[in-house]
């Protein structure tokens, strides 16, 4: 019997998001608190000595060449100069295209899980290096720290080791969003400028929920908020039941609150379920397990 190997792939929020400015390559120079988060998809991979495949349990999710998660392997292929193939199962259960990082987590764990499968050894530095061309968000994937401040394009991380746990309540509005097309629509310079990542690191090492409610803001909710309105409803849905803090993550429509704990959490939860029947809410918390 082959030996399987099976890695979860959690999902991402981004606490604070600020974009700094437009670069010379098309793409924005950000600033960004994330936090990994619960809520994860699973990737099984199984040896195949003939070709790399994948299979998925999301009903209209592409399995070919275009998927990240086959690109990730393809790159990893390419670098090491391995030609061993695999069979890998992707049980897809982080929402797509919803701000959440989800095909960037499941292109990291394929990377991670490949070497490992293959024997191939590479140096973190290598890693990280394939998980910034396969996409921005791809290296956090990589880190074995809850939270990270990110710059650049997001891929130039420094990670924030704390042992903080934080409760959510995420609400995704059942409306795919293209982070190319948010980005391209983002009247950046025009919102008001932030006060800086730093606030909400702060806040992480102190613990302090109330000062990290302040640092919560994401530049990208406007031009995300112009196509998906029920956005900034949910944002004022999670304040009104009681959240110390509410922010949509990423390039949207996901949206969080920010709850004292777990149990405040699964009470707003169930009011945010009555209240917008066309989402997808769940209680999520910190994500502590190292990959
Ligand atoms: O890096 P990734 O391929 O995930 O980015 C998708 C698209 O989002 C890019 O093509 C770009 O248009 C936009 N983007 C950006 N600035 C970033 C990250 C992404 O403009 N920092």
């Amino acid at each position: 019997v082959a030996h399987i190997l099976s890695l979860l792939a959690p999902a991402k929020l981004n606490l604070y998001l600020r974009v700094v400015g437009k670069r010379p390559d098309g793409y924005h120079e950000l600033e960004t608190v994330f936090e990994r988060i619960d809520l994860a998809d699973e990737l099984t991979f199984d040896d195949d000595p003939r070709d790399v495949t994948l299979t998925s349990s999301h009903p209209s999710l592409s399995c070919g060449e275009d998927n990240l998660v086959i690109k990730a392997a393809r790159a990893l292929q390419r670098a090491t100069g391995t030609t061993r193939g695999a069979r890998i199962h992707l049980e897809k259960r982080i929402p797509v295209a919803a701000g959440l990082g989800g095909g960037s987590s499941d292109a990291a764990t394929a990377l991670i899980g490949l070497d490992r499968l293959w024997k191939t050894h590479c140096s973190t530095p290598q890693l990280h290096a394939l998980a910034a061309q396969l996409g921005s968000d791809v290296p956090i994937f990589l880190l074995d720290a809850p939270f990270a401040i990110g710059r650049g394009r997001g891929e130039l991380l420094e990670p924030v080791k704390v042992t903080t746990v934080l409760h959510h309540v995420l609400v995704t509005p059942n409306v795919p969003l293209s982070t190319k097309e948010i980005f391209a629509e983002a009247d950046f310079s025009l919102t008001a400028v932030r006060p800086s990542s730093t606030i909400a690191v702060h806040a992480l090492r102190n613990g302090s929920l109330g000062e990290l409610a302040q640092g919560i803001g994401n530049d990208l909710a406007p031009a995300a908020i112009r196509r998906c309105p029920l956005i900034q409803e949910i944002q004022r849905g999670l304040l009104d039941a009681g959240c110390l803090g509410a922010g949509m993550s990423g390039s949207g429509p996901s949206v969080f609150g920010l709850c004292h704990d777990r149990q405040q959490a699964e009470a707003v939860a169930r009011q945010m379920q009555r209240q917008f029947t066309a989402g997808f809410v769940r209680v999520v918390r910190t994500f502590h397990n190292p990959l």
